[in-house]
């Protein structure tokens, strides 16, 4: 750190004003730990000083209840806030000044984030994780709740400082113990410590829960419910003081609960539709019950019954469009970002901007399911950039998903967005280093969509590793491409599934090739086009038509929408084949070259971590070469 840099951030933040917020202990506690770390300094709590850091209140509501102000004058740093939670996230930025660097001179920091509600969702069991890659589960239920791992306030803190204001905390593959009274009292544990930190809880919610264990069906024997009923149907009035009771009594051990996330009928889990009710009846019934304190019901949309369509990625949106407008208005609908199933690569999944008188939040895939596990770097910001950008052309030209989300092309009562965590018990929290970057990236897009790309990348980077200029260049120089190497060499063009069915990580090109994309010694692709199964009618014009045309549709999404011969000629002037398999390479290509540009930080880096990097590299190395291999065997079959 520069001298003189150094010199003024002493200065500044050797004394502090708190401002009386509901936070005033946490934030204490957050400078005196980062001011040690970052500068050897422990600030001065002061009362009534004029000079450092003055945090107050201020009478601007437009600020809400998390956003804040920090400026600099003559007398020094003030942080305003109108709620409690700005002085929370203002801290953090105040911290974050100093981890990256930045200039004291001339601030003019006005923040509030674009989405009220920014959540992370585990798929945990109870021990294990689904699609987890990175150890265990965070919350060790044997020892909850009378023994408190502190790593539960870790967490918190690294959420909190990224922005995160909610955590569900269980698989939406839910097993319906957590909503057992001996599991809610070790949540209520968890619920506080989130709390101190603005982060709520929520669960996600088994649909047959209610039922005695001899009761459930087929699909749910591995758990079977929790209550003493036959049936779940949401007309039954019995269910409906069920859930009404249970709701209650989560709320009166935790009275801040977020309320549920449920996955219904969808890969066998139990839902309205088993009793021949629709997923408005299940969610609305659900909604009822947490209605009177506050909670709400996040329904996902991830759903592909068979008998909706022939082509599976059609299926969501015509089982959800015909339901619009007859949600409660605490339902909201959580939708993936493509229509298939978090693939590399997928088009927006087009239930945004059509669904108008239904709130949508989107879920995001954190953990890298498709995208080379824990062992891969593969930094996504890229890819949901793409995805937030997507101009679905709802309400004319600029109708983003962004802007969706954020209400301001179709107005949303509730404004929400939701990561699956990649976070699990081992030492560095995301099991590769640098999936922590993920992480980072969610929490900062999910407070402002609109953030550039190098601010959230370099911020990270600053903060993780160090602000040494060359750092910065070669670690991002290292992540930029990686999303779009691993599409080229592992899911071109937006096929999907091209990895084995167990564990969705080593090549497994033959299992779906002729179900997902159908390859031929002609050709290749799904035909989705108004001839084919008519997917592309699910876009508003222009994207109808654009995706529509083979020769316009882009080229990421060609084998999604065209049926392709593969001496098609792409924009590099190649046939399909021949960029194919050239392209095929980039995976190696890039893992080689992230090598030897990690290489060149050693002494930059401290030993360990350099190490551990350097290891999930060379296995990175191994594992896209065997990928590799693979993939040009299997596509050599068909010439
Ligand atoms: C994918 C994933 C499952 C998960 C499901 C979901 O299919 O492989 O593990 O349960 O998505 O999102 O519900």
């Amino acid at each position: 750190l520069d001298t003189r840099l150094k010199r003024t951030y002493v200065q500044h933040y050797s004394q502090i004003r708190l401002s009386g917020s509901r936070y005033d202990e946490v934030i204490a506690d957050e400078l005196k730990r980062s001011l040690k770390a970052m500068l050897t300094i422990t600030p001065e709590f002061v009362h009534n000083e004029k000079k450092g850091i003055q945090m107050s209140f201020c009478a601007d509501k437009s600020l809400g209840q998390e956003g804040y102000i920090i400026r600099s004058g003559k007398k020094g740093i003030t942080l305003q806030a109108y709620s409690d939670a700005g002085f929370l996230y203002g801290t953090f930025h105040l911290i974050r000044l100093i981890q990256c660097e930045y200039s004291l001179e001339h601030l003019n920091i006005r923040e509030t984030p674009a989405l009220d509600s920014r959540q992370l969702n585990h798929w945990d069991d109870l021990g294990t994780i689904e699609r987890g890659y990175a150890g265990r589960s965070l919350w060790k239920w044997n020892d909850l709740p009378g023994k408190i791992d502190p790593r539960y306030t870790d967490y918190a803190r690294a959420n909190a400082s990224i922005g995160i204001n909610g955590v569900i905390l269980n698989n939406v593959n839910a097993d319906p113990r957590f909503l057992r009274r001996d599991y809610l009292e070790k949540i209520a544990v968890l619920a506080q410590i989130f709390r101190k930190y603005n982060i709520r809880v929520y669960l996600a919610a088994n649909f047959g829960a209610p039922m005695k264990p001899s009761a459930t069906p087929d699909v749910m024997r591995q758990w079977g419910g929790v209550g003493n009923l036959n049936t779940a149907d949401p007309r039954n009035p019995e269910v409906q003081k069920w859930w009404k009771t249970k709701a209650d009594e989560i709320y009166s051990l935790i009275p801040d609960f977020g309320g549920f996330v449920v996955k219904a009928n969808s890969e066998g889990m139990p839902g309205p539709q088993d009793y021949g009710c629709t997923h408005a009846d299940g969610a609305n019934m659900l909604a009822r019950a947490l209605k009177p304190h506050g909670g709400i019901v996040m329904w996902r949309t991830f759903v592909y019954n068979p008998e909706i369509d022939k082509d599976r990625i059609k299926r969501s949106y015509k089982e959800f469009l015909p339901l619009d407008g007859m949600f409660d208005d605490n339902v909201i609908l959580q939708t993936k970002n493509g229509a298939l199933d978090f693939q590399p690569s997928e088009p927006a999944q087009p239930l945004f901007g059509s669904m108008t008188r239904t709130p949508l939040m989107a879920e995001l895939q954190i953990t890298q399911e498709y995208l080379g596990h824990s062992t891969y770097l593969v930094y996504l910001l890229p890819m949901w950039r793409e995805f937030l950008d997507f101009d679905t052309h709802c309400k004319g030209a600029g109708s983003t998903i962004a802007k969706i989300l954020t209400g301001e092309v179709i107005p949303q009562s509730y404004r929400a967005i939701a990561g699956v965590a990649n976070t699990g018990d081992s030492h560095n929290w995301t099991g590769h280093h640098f999936a922590q970057a993920n992480w980072f990236a969610f929490g900062r897009l999910a407070w402002n969509p609109k953030l550039e790309t190098h601010k959230i990348t370099s911020e990270w980077i600053k903060s993780t590793w160090n602000c040494d200029k060359q750092t910065l260049k070669v670690v991002e120089q290292m992540m930029m491409p990686t999303w779009k190497s691993f599409v080229c060499s592992h899911a071109p063009y937006s096929i999907g599934f091209t990895v084995q069915v167990k564990g969705h990580y080593l090549a497994g090109f033959e299992i779906r090739a002729n179900k997902e994309w159908k390859i031929d010694n002609e050709s290749i692709g799904n035909d989705r086009t108004i001839t084919g199964s008519d997917y592309v009618s699910q876009y508003f014009e222009p994207n109808r038509s654009l995706f529509n045309d083979i020769n316009q549709c882009p080229e990421l999404y060609l084998l999604c929408f065209h049926r392709t011969p593969w001496n098609h000629k792409m924009k590099s002037g190649l046939t399909l084949r021949e960029e194919l398999i050239a392209n095929l390479k980039q995976g190696i290509e890039q893992v080689d070259r992230n090598i030897e540009l990690w290489k060149s930080l050693r002494g930059k880096i401290d030993e360990r971590r350099f190490g551990e990097v350097m290891e999930s590299l060379a296995t990175e190395k191994k594992d896209t070469q065997a990928f590799y291999d693979s993939a040009i065997h299997f596509f050599n079959l068909y010439k």
